[in-house]
């Protein structure tokens, strides 16, 4: 930790003159907003800095400036693995700098060191129904740590806020170094009789998650340390980024902003579209008694779910404009590890007819996949069915973008969030005078 503390004391004022750089520029106006905006989800809204990613809207997502492609060649590899280790993209986020093989390592001895889970947030788990859906579970689970937190205590104490961010960074180095068991455990307690998995601790942080999962094939483990680096982090004005964000700024710890974060990745816009669109797959070749429904098929199955007032799961975006290239990373891994996989070649047929009938409607702003559209398809190959799961995987690695962005919220001294509302009235009212707010 001193490693990683050391060198972010060292490197992070650069990331502060920048701030305070742009701090001297207040009075500048960037835009203008109109009604259309504010009760349309705030879109298009410039409301917020975030430092770790930026997404543009036909390009995708760019970690400190590096895009995935860039990143799966750049980032540190397990052993002879091919992709990244999200230790990696997590050094980049807080850093600003890509890591070397030795930052990598350290990380993963550092978050091993501290993946210890206290027995009262197993005995918490324990006590809730089997049936309480996972990411529930996963919420509990990190609230019943929380009386952990270093920063709640220092704030208690008196800490001067010039320090926030060296409790906030202790806090975050836990709370991800924890994740993956939680994680696993409700997992194996879920699904799998509460079977345990001691912790395999030559592995890597992503290999030993899986490993604790039950999967122990080298695959599965290149595919989870992709899997866990292209979910980290898109861009700060996602619910889940958002969330801790805004939680946080009013000087809320680590476990309580990252829970919040969490209730919000499960909803069915958000992160639950990863289990979404296995379900409607599922549902699909159910109805249609076929594992690999011919195109047709499946583009009267989209006509039917939008007809019934529902969303295609999967599909659309509130930013992006193309394929995600996060949903391109997946198929490119799909294609060299499972190229005859059934479900994958529904995926692949399901991108293929649903962007023109989507474009159709007419309403759609962005018909191409999304990230969830594919995440879904790999697990079930490696045989993780248990769809009602995959919303977890997917939080435990949101932690390392939105918590990186958090101990950076406290080293910039961010205020508290309070934007304005207005009423419908007082907004008629405005409109009738031709004034603005
Ligand atoms: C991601 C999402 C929430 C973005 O929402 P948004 O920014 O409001 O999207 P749009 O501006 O294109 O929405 C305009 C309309 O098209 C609808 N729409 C958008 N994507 C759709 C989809 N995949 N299927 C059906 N309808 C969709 C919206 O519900 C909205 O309908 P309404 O006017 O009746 O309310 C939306 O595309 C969606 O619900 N997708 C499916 C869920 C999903 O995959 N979520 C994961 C996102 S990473």
């Amino acid at each position: 930790m001193n490693t990683l503390k050391e060198k972010f004391k060292a490197k992070a004022p650069l990331q502060k003159e920048e701030f305070n750089h742009l701090k001297q520029h207040q009075e500048h106006n960037i835009g203008s907003y109109n009604i259309g905006q504010v009760i349309g989800g705030m879109r298009g809204i410039t409301g917020l800095t975030y430092e770790t990613s930026l997404l543009d809207s036909n390009e995708g997502i760019r970690f400190r400036g590096y895009s995935i492609p860039e990143l799966r060649d750049a980032l540190p590899k397990y052993k002879d693995g091919t992709e990244p280790l999200p230790e990696g993209i997590f050094y980049l986020m807080l850093m600003n700098e890509l890591p070397t093989a030795q930052d990598v390592a350290d990380l993963t001895q550092e978050w091993l060191s501290r993946s210890t889970v206290p027995a009262h947030v197993y005995a918490t788990l324990d006590s809730v129904p089997i049936a309480t859906h996972p990411m529930t579970q996963f919420s509990i689970g990190i609230m019943a740590m929380q009386n952990d937190s270093l920063f709640a205590k220092a704030y208690h104490d008196g800490v001067n806020k010039s320090e926030y961010w060296d409790y906030m960074l202790e806090d975050v180095m836990n709370l991800i170094a924890k994740l993956p068991n939680i994680a696993a455990y409700i997992y194996n307690r879920t699904y799998k009789g509460g079977r345990t998995i001691e912790a395999d601790t030559t592995l890597d942080w992503s290999g030993n998650f899986a490993h604790m999962l039950g999967y122990d094939s080298a695959d599965f483990k290149e595919m989870m340390r992709l899997y866990l680096t292209i979910h980290v982090d898109h861009e700060g004005g996602n619910v889940s980024a958002h969330t801790t964000r805004l939680v946080g700024s009013a000087l809320s710890d680590a476990y309580l902003s990252f829970a919040a974060a969490m209730n919000g990745l499960a909803g069915p816009l958000h992160g639950l579209a990863n289990q979404e669109v296995i379900r409607w797959i599922f549902d699909m070749q159910a109805d249609l008694k076929t594992d690999l429904p011919s195109e047709e098929q499946i583009a009267e199955y989209i006509q039917t779910t939008l007809k019934e007032g529902r969303v295609v799961p999967g599909y659309g975006h509130a930013v992006l404009r193309k394929t995600d290239p996060r949903f391109t990373a997946q198929n490119e891994f799909a294609a060299k590890h499972m190229p005859d996989d059934v479900l994958i070649q529904v995926v692949n047929r399901i991108y293929k007819v649903a962007p023109p009938i989507l474009e159709n409607t007419g309403k759609i702003k962005n018909p191409w996949p999304n990230v969830d559209a594919h995440s879904g398809a790999l697990l079930v190959h490696y045989g993780m069915k248990e769809y009602d799961f995959y919303t977890v995987l997917f939080g435990v690695s949101r932690a390392l973008g939105v918590l990186a962005s958090l101990v950076l919220d406290r080293y910039l001294a961010l205020p508290i969030e309070r934007p304005k509302s207005e009423t419908t009235k007082s907004l008629l009212q405005m409109v009738e005078a031709g004034a603005t707010a």
